[in-house]
């Protein structure tokens, strides 16, 4: 019987996976293996034939397993990589198993279908305009890339000038304001995208690590000729969660006929929750829009999400077309090919269907709220210690801290880094801040509790002592 093909490998999956997520509370966050130590595991000679799928599964499971970092658990707080929910975890589980080509509607109708219901499901939530197109990509590097190809093709468009059809070579320089403190994936799309980063200006923050809206106008002002002109906003900076005012950066942006684009990654989930949203004021006047699901919603890796409010714009520059491709009727299903940069690719938009559908309206804002609150307390608590210094307000649910040694050794914060890193209580990423050695602590996981919270705190302190 074909299942019989399948079943012990499955098996063997399932029986490590369920093993493995029950325990990842308790499990310490950072595996005991090395690197070296993945390598004598896992560097076989290559077999000279065929070797049984559940034996392999099982050896790859034994081998990775020790060196497995738990992002999932709910003391994982570094970089801002979120846990996964069950039903995603589940349904993307099916993605895989169905295996279908979701490029085109023709290569498997019903993940065409989940991605039309979940990305309108997102717009609503997100308080983004209705008739926006989207595409469901890998990551907000990928959204960026869809969205700025988009916002190319507008500025210039508008300038008579056809990027797709022309390139870059002679046509209209392209200017691109973003802020100071924008994120390395908004160069790195310019760069893919051949505007190249000399095309950046960079506009200055506030001391709140906001866009100074009257530097972004001082800026737009200069020219006296039209010039093809992108704006980058960004909502949740990566170190503190900062939230650019984009009601003001719009209207000055739009009144100098530039396109605004906004970094959502993480923070524009913040406009799911009623009690946060005001801080999101306007987003929905911007043209385009990039987000992860793989952060705050909870999604397993990899799945991004592009939006604009261009679709004739997104289109143009992400449209394919090709003799044997069976494309869908005009006012049939969308062909997601038209929206993406890739051609074949995974049915992601099974497990963003999923998680929206099993947390439901309520269950995102709980999730937006609660990691917020957890992030205010992760602060409270820190900065009720000797020798911690809280770098700023908690705008969302990211917290920067530094640590003081009483003598002002400069290593000190490192040194606690790699002390709570190698206990595996918890995980939190290092960054520098203002010149200086910080700590980053992202608030993004569904499992994450105040006890949690208390944990980790304990195992900092525990730390700071011993470093002393
Ligand atoms: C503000 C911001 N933009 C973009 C990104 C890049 O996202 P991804 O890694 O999903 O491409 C991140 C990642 O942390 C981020 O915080």
């Amino acid at each position: 019987m074909a299942d019989d093909l399948f079943s012990p490998a499955l098996s063997a999956a399932a029986e490590h996976a369920t093993r493995y997520l029950a325990g990842l509370g308790e499990r310490p966050v950072e595996g005991p293996a090395t690197v070296d130590d993945l390598r004598a595991a896992l560097d076989v000679p290559l077999p000279d034939g065929p070797v049984d799928a559940a034996e392999v599964v099982r050896a790859v499971a034994e081998a990775a397993e020790p060196g497995i970092v738990a992002t999932g658990s709910p003391r994982y707080f570094g970089f801002v990589i979120g846990g996964a929910l069950p039903a995603a975890v589940a349904a993307d589980w099916l993605a895989t198993v169905w295996d279908q080509n979701a490029g085109l509607t023709v290569g498997g109708p019903p993940a065409a279908v989940v991605e039309e219901v979940a990305g309108r499901w997102v717009l609503d939530l997100l308080g983004l305009p209705r008739d926006a197109s989207f595409g469901f990509v890998t990551g907000c590097q990928m959204a960026h890339v869809t969205a700025l190809a988009a916002a190319r093709h507008h500025v210039l468009a508008k300038m008579g000038w056809d990027v797709e059809r022309d390139g870059l070579a002679g046509s209209p320089p392209i200017r691109v304001l973003a802020g100071e403190d924008r994120h390395a994936t908004i160069d790195r799309a310019l760069r893919f995208l051949g505007i190249g980063t000399n095309a950046v200006e960079a506009v200055p923050s506030g001391p709140d690590g906001r866009m100074r809206v009257d530097a972004l106008a001082a800026a737009l002002a200069g020219p006296t000729e039209p010039i093809p002109t992108i704006v980058c906003a960004q909502v949740g900076e990566v170190n503190t969660g900062a939230i650019d005012p984009v009601a003001e950066i719009c209207e000055v942006a739009h009144e100098a006929g530039a396109w605004v684009h906004v970094d959502g990654a993480f923070g524009i989930w913040a406009a799911a929750s009623p009690t946060r949203r005001a801080a999101l004021a306007g987003i929905e006047r911007a043209d385009s829009w990039a987000t992860d699901f793989h952060k705050w919603l909870n999604v397993p890796y990899d799945s991004g999400f592009a939006v604009c409010a261009h679709p004739a714009s997104h289109r143009a520059a992400m449209g394919t077309q090709a003799a044997y491709l069976v494309h869908a009727e005009p006012d049939g299903p969308r062909d997601q090919m038209d929206w993406n940069p890739e051609f074949s690719r995974r049915a992601r938009g099974f497990a963003v269907y999923a998680a929206l559908r099993s947390l439901g309206r309520s269950g995102v804002a709980d999730l937006v709220d609660r990691c917020c609150a957890l992030a205010q307390r992760f602060a409270d608590r820190l900065g009720a210690l000797d020798g911690v210094e809280v770098l700023c307000d908690v705008a969302l649910n990211q917290v920067l801290v530094r640590f003081h040694a009483p003598d002002g050794d400069p290593t000190f914060t490192p040194r606690v880094i790699d002390a709570v890193q190698a206990s595996g209580e918890c995980w939190m990423s290092g960054t520098t801040w203002q010149g200086a050695p910080a700590r980053r602590i992202s608030v993004v996981n569904w499992q994450t509790t105040e006890a949690d919270v208390a944990r980790s705190v304990a195992a900092i302190e525990r730390a700071m002592r011993a470093q002393l």
